[in-house]
């Protein structure tokens, strides 16, 4: 029988706990804010934008947004991260990706200091996760990790297959697992035979773009598949794992919508507290 990972719960519960952290902190005078900037007036961006937002709110946390026009220069969207940078209520600064082309989204996303990188995606956040050095982890990765954690899976020794080396999930995935301790192979688009790759594995992270691309044949009898895809199709949400075919194969499997996907805003509101309680400073000066 295969296991439904319900992500929606573990989600909601990871963010009742950070909203009682926030509840404690804030009594202690110090609220956590998140800054997000959108640039341009992307639908789909609109809406992610809009979710972290009202997350942030319900987490009692402070919500610190900036809408620019679609025609901003990088000068402008680089103003903009140098003020929220300086603000001492701002603890995490989230630019919404994909930026209007004009823009260059490497140079900006790198001007958010690391200590208010709360999507882990600069050089330094990067270079921080590749050293073990303390530091904010891309969310979506880092979900992965809390579910499977929450789910009690050992990754201690577990043999783990990442599908797709993407900057935003996959590398920094297969970093997160090597660090606990898994046996990690990485798979991608010129990979010859990929079911030869993750058959073997306990665990299978697929996280590639392409709709329905793991199905029985890449999976072992009994291992979890954990699909990290969203593509939006007329018959709503679906995966890059065709869950329906690993139904009595798969021991657990993360549904699309309600895994990973409430997951990755989740993981957004650990890495504001953490920044915000990195970033603290003492209110008085001790005597
Ligand atoms: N659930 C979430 O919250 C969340 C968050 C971020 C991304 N995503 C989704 O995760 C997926 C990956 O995102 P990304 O930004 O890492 O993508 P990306 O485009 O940066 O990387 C895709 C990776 O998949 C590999 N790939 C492509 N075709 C392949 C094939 N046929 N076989 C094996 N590997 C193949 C590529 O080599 C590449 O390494 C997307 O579907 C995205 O929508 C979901």
């Amino acid at each position: 029988m295969t296991t439904t990972i319900d992500g929606a719960r573990i989600a909601r519960d990871i963010r009742a706990r950070v909203a009682e952290r926030v509840a404690e902190t804030a009594a202690c005078g110090r609220v956590p804010g998140l800054a997000t900037i959108l640039v341009g007036d992307d639908p789909a961006s609109a809406v992610y934008v809009a979710a972290k937002r009202r997350a942030i709110r319900e987490a009692g946390m402070r919500d610190f947004h900036r809408h620019l026009s679609r025609h901003a220069s990088g000068d402008e969207v680089a103003a903009v991260i140098d003020e929220l940078a300086a603000d001492p209520d701002v603890s995490g600064i989230l630019l919404q990706l994909p930026l209007p082309a004009q823009l260059d989204a490497a140079t900006l996303i790198d001007r958010i200091p690391a200590a208010k990188d709360v999507d882990g995606l600069t050089t330094a956040s990067a270079g921080r996760l590749a050293r073990g050095e303390r530091g904010l982890r891309p969310c979506t990765p880092s979900g992965v990790i809390e579910l499977l954690d929450a789910e009690g899976i050992e990754l201690r020794g577990a043999c783990v297959a990442v599908v797709g080396w993407g900057e935003l999930v996959g590398r920094p995935l297969a970093q997160l697992l090597l660090r606990r301790g898994a046996t990690v192979t990485v798979a991608h688009e010129f990979t010859a035979d990929l079911a030869a790759v993750t058959r073997p594995a306990d665990i299978v992270v697929v996280a590639t773009g392409v709709r329905g691309l793991v199905g029985p044949e890449h999976v072992k009898p009994g291992a979890t598949v954990i699909d990290v895809g969203i593509h939006r199709t007329p018959e709503g949400l679906t995966g890059d794992v065709r869950a329906a075919e690993l139904d009595g194969i798969a021991s657990r499997i993360t549904p699309v919508p309600g895994g990973v996907g409430p997951m990755t805003i989740a993981m957004l509101m650990v890495n504001t507290l953490r920044a915000a309680e990195w970033n603290a400073v003492p209110k008085t000066v001790p005597a």
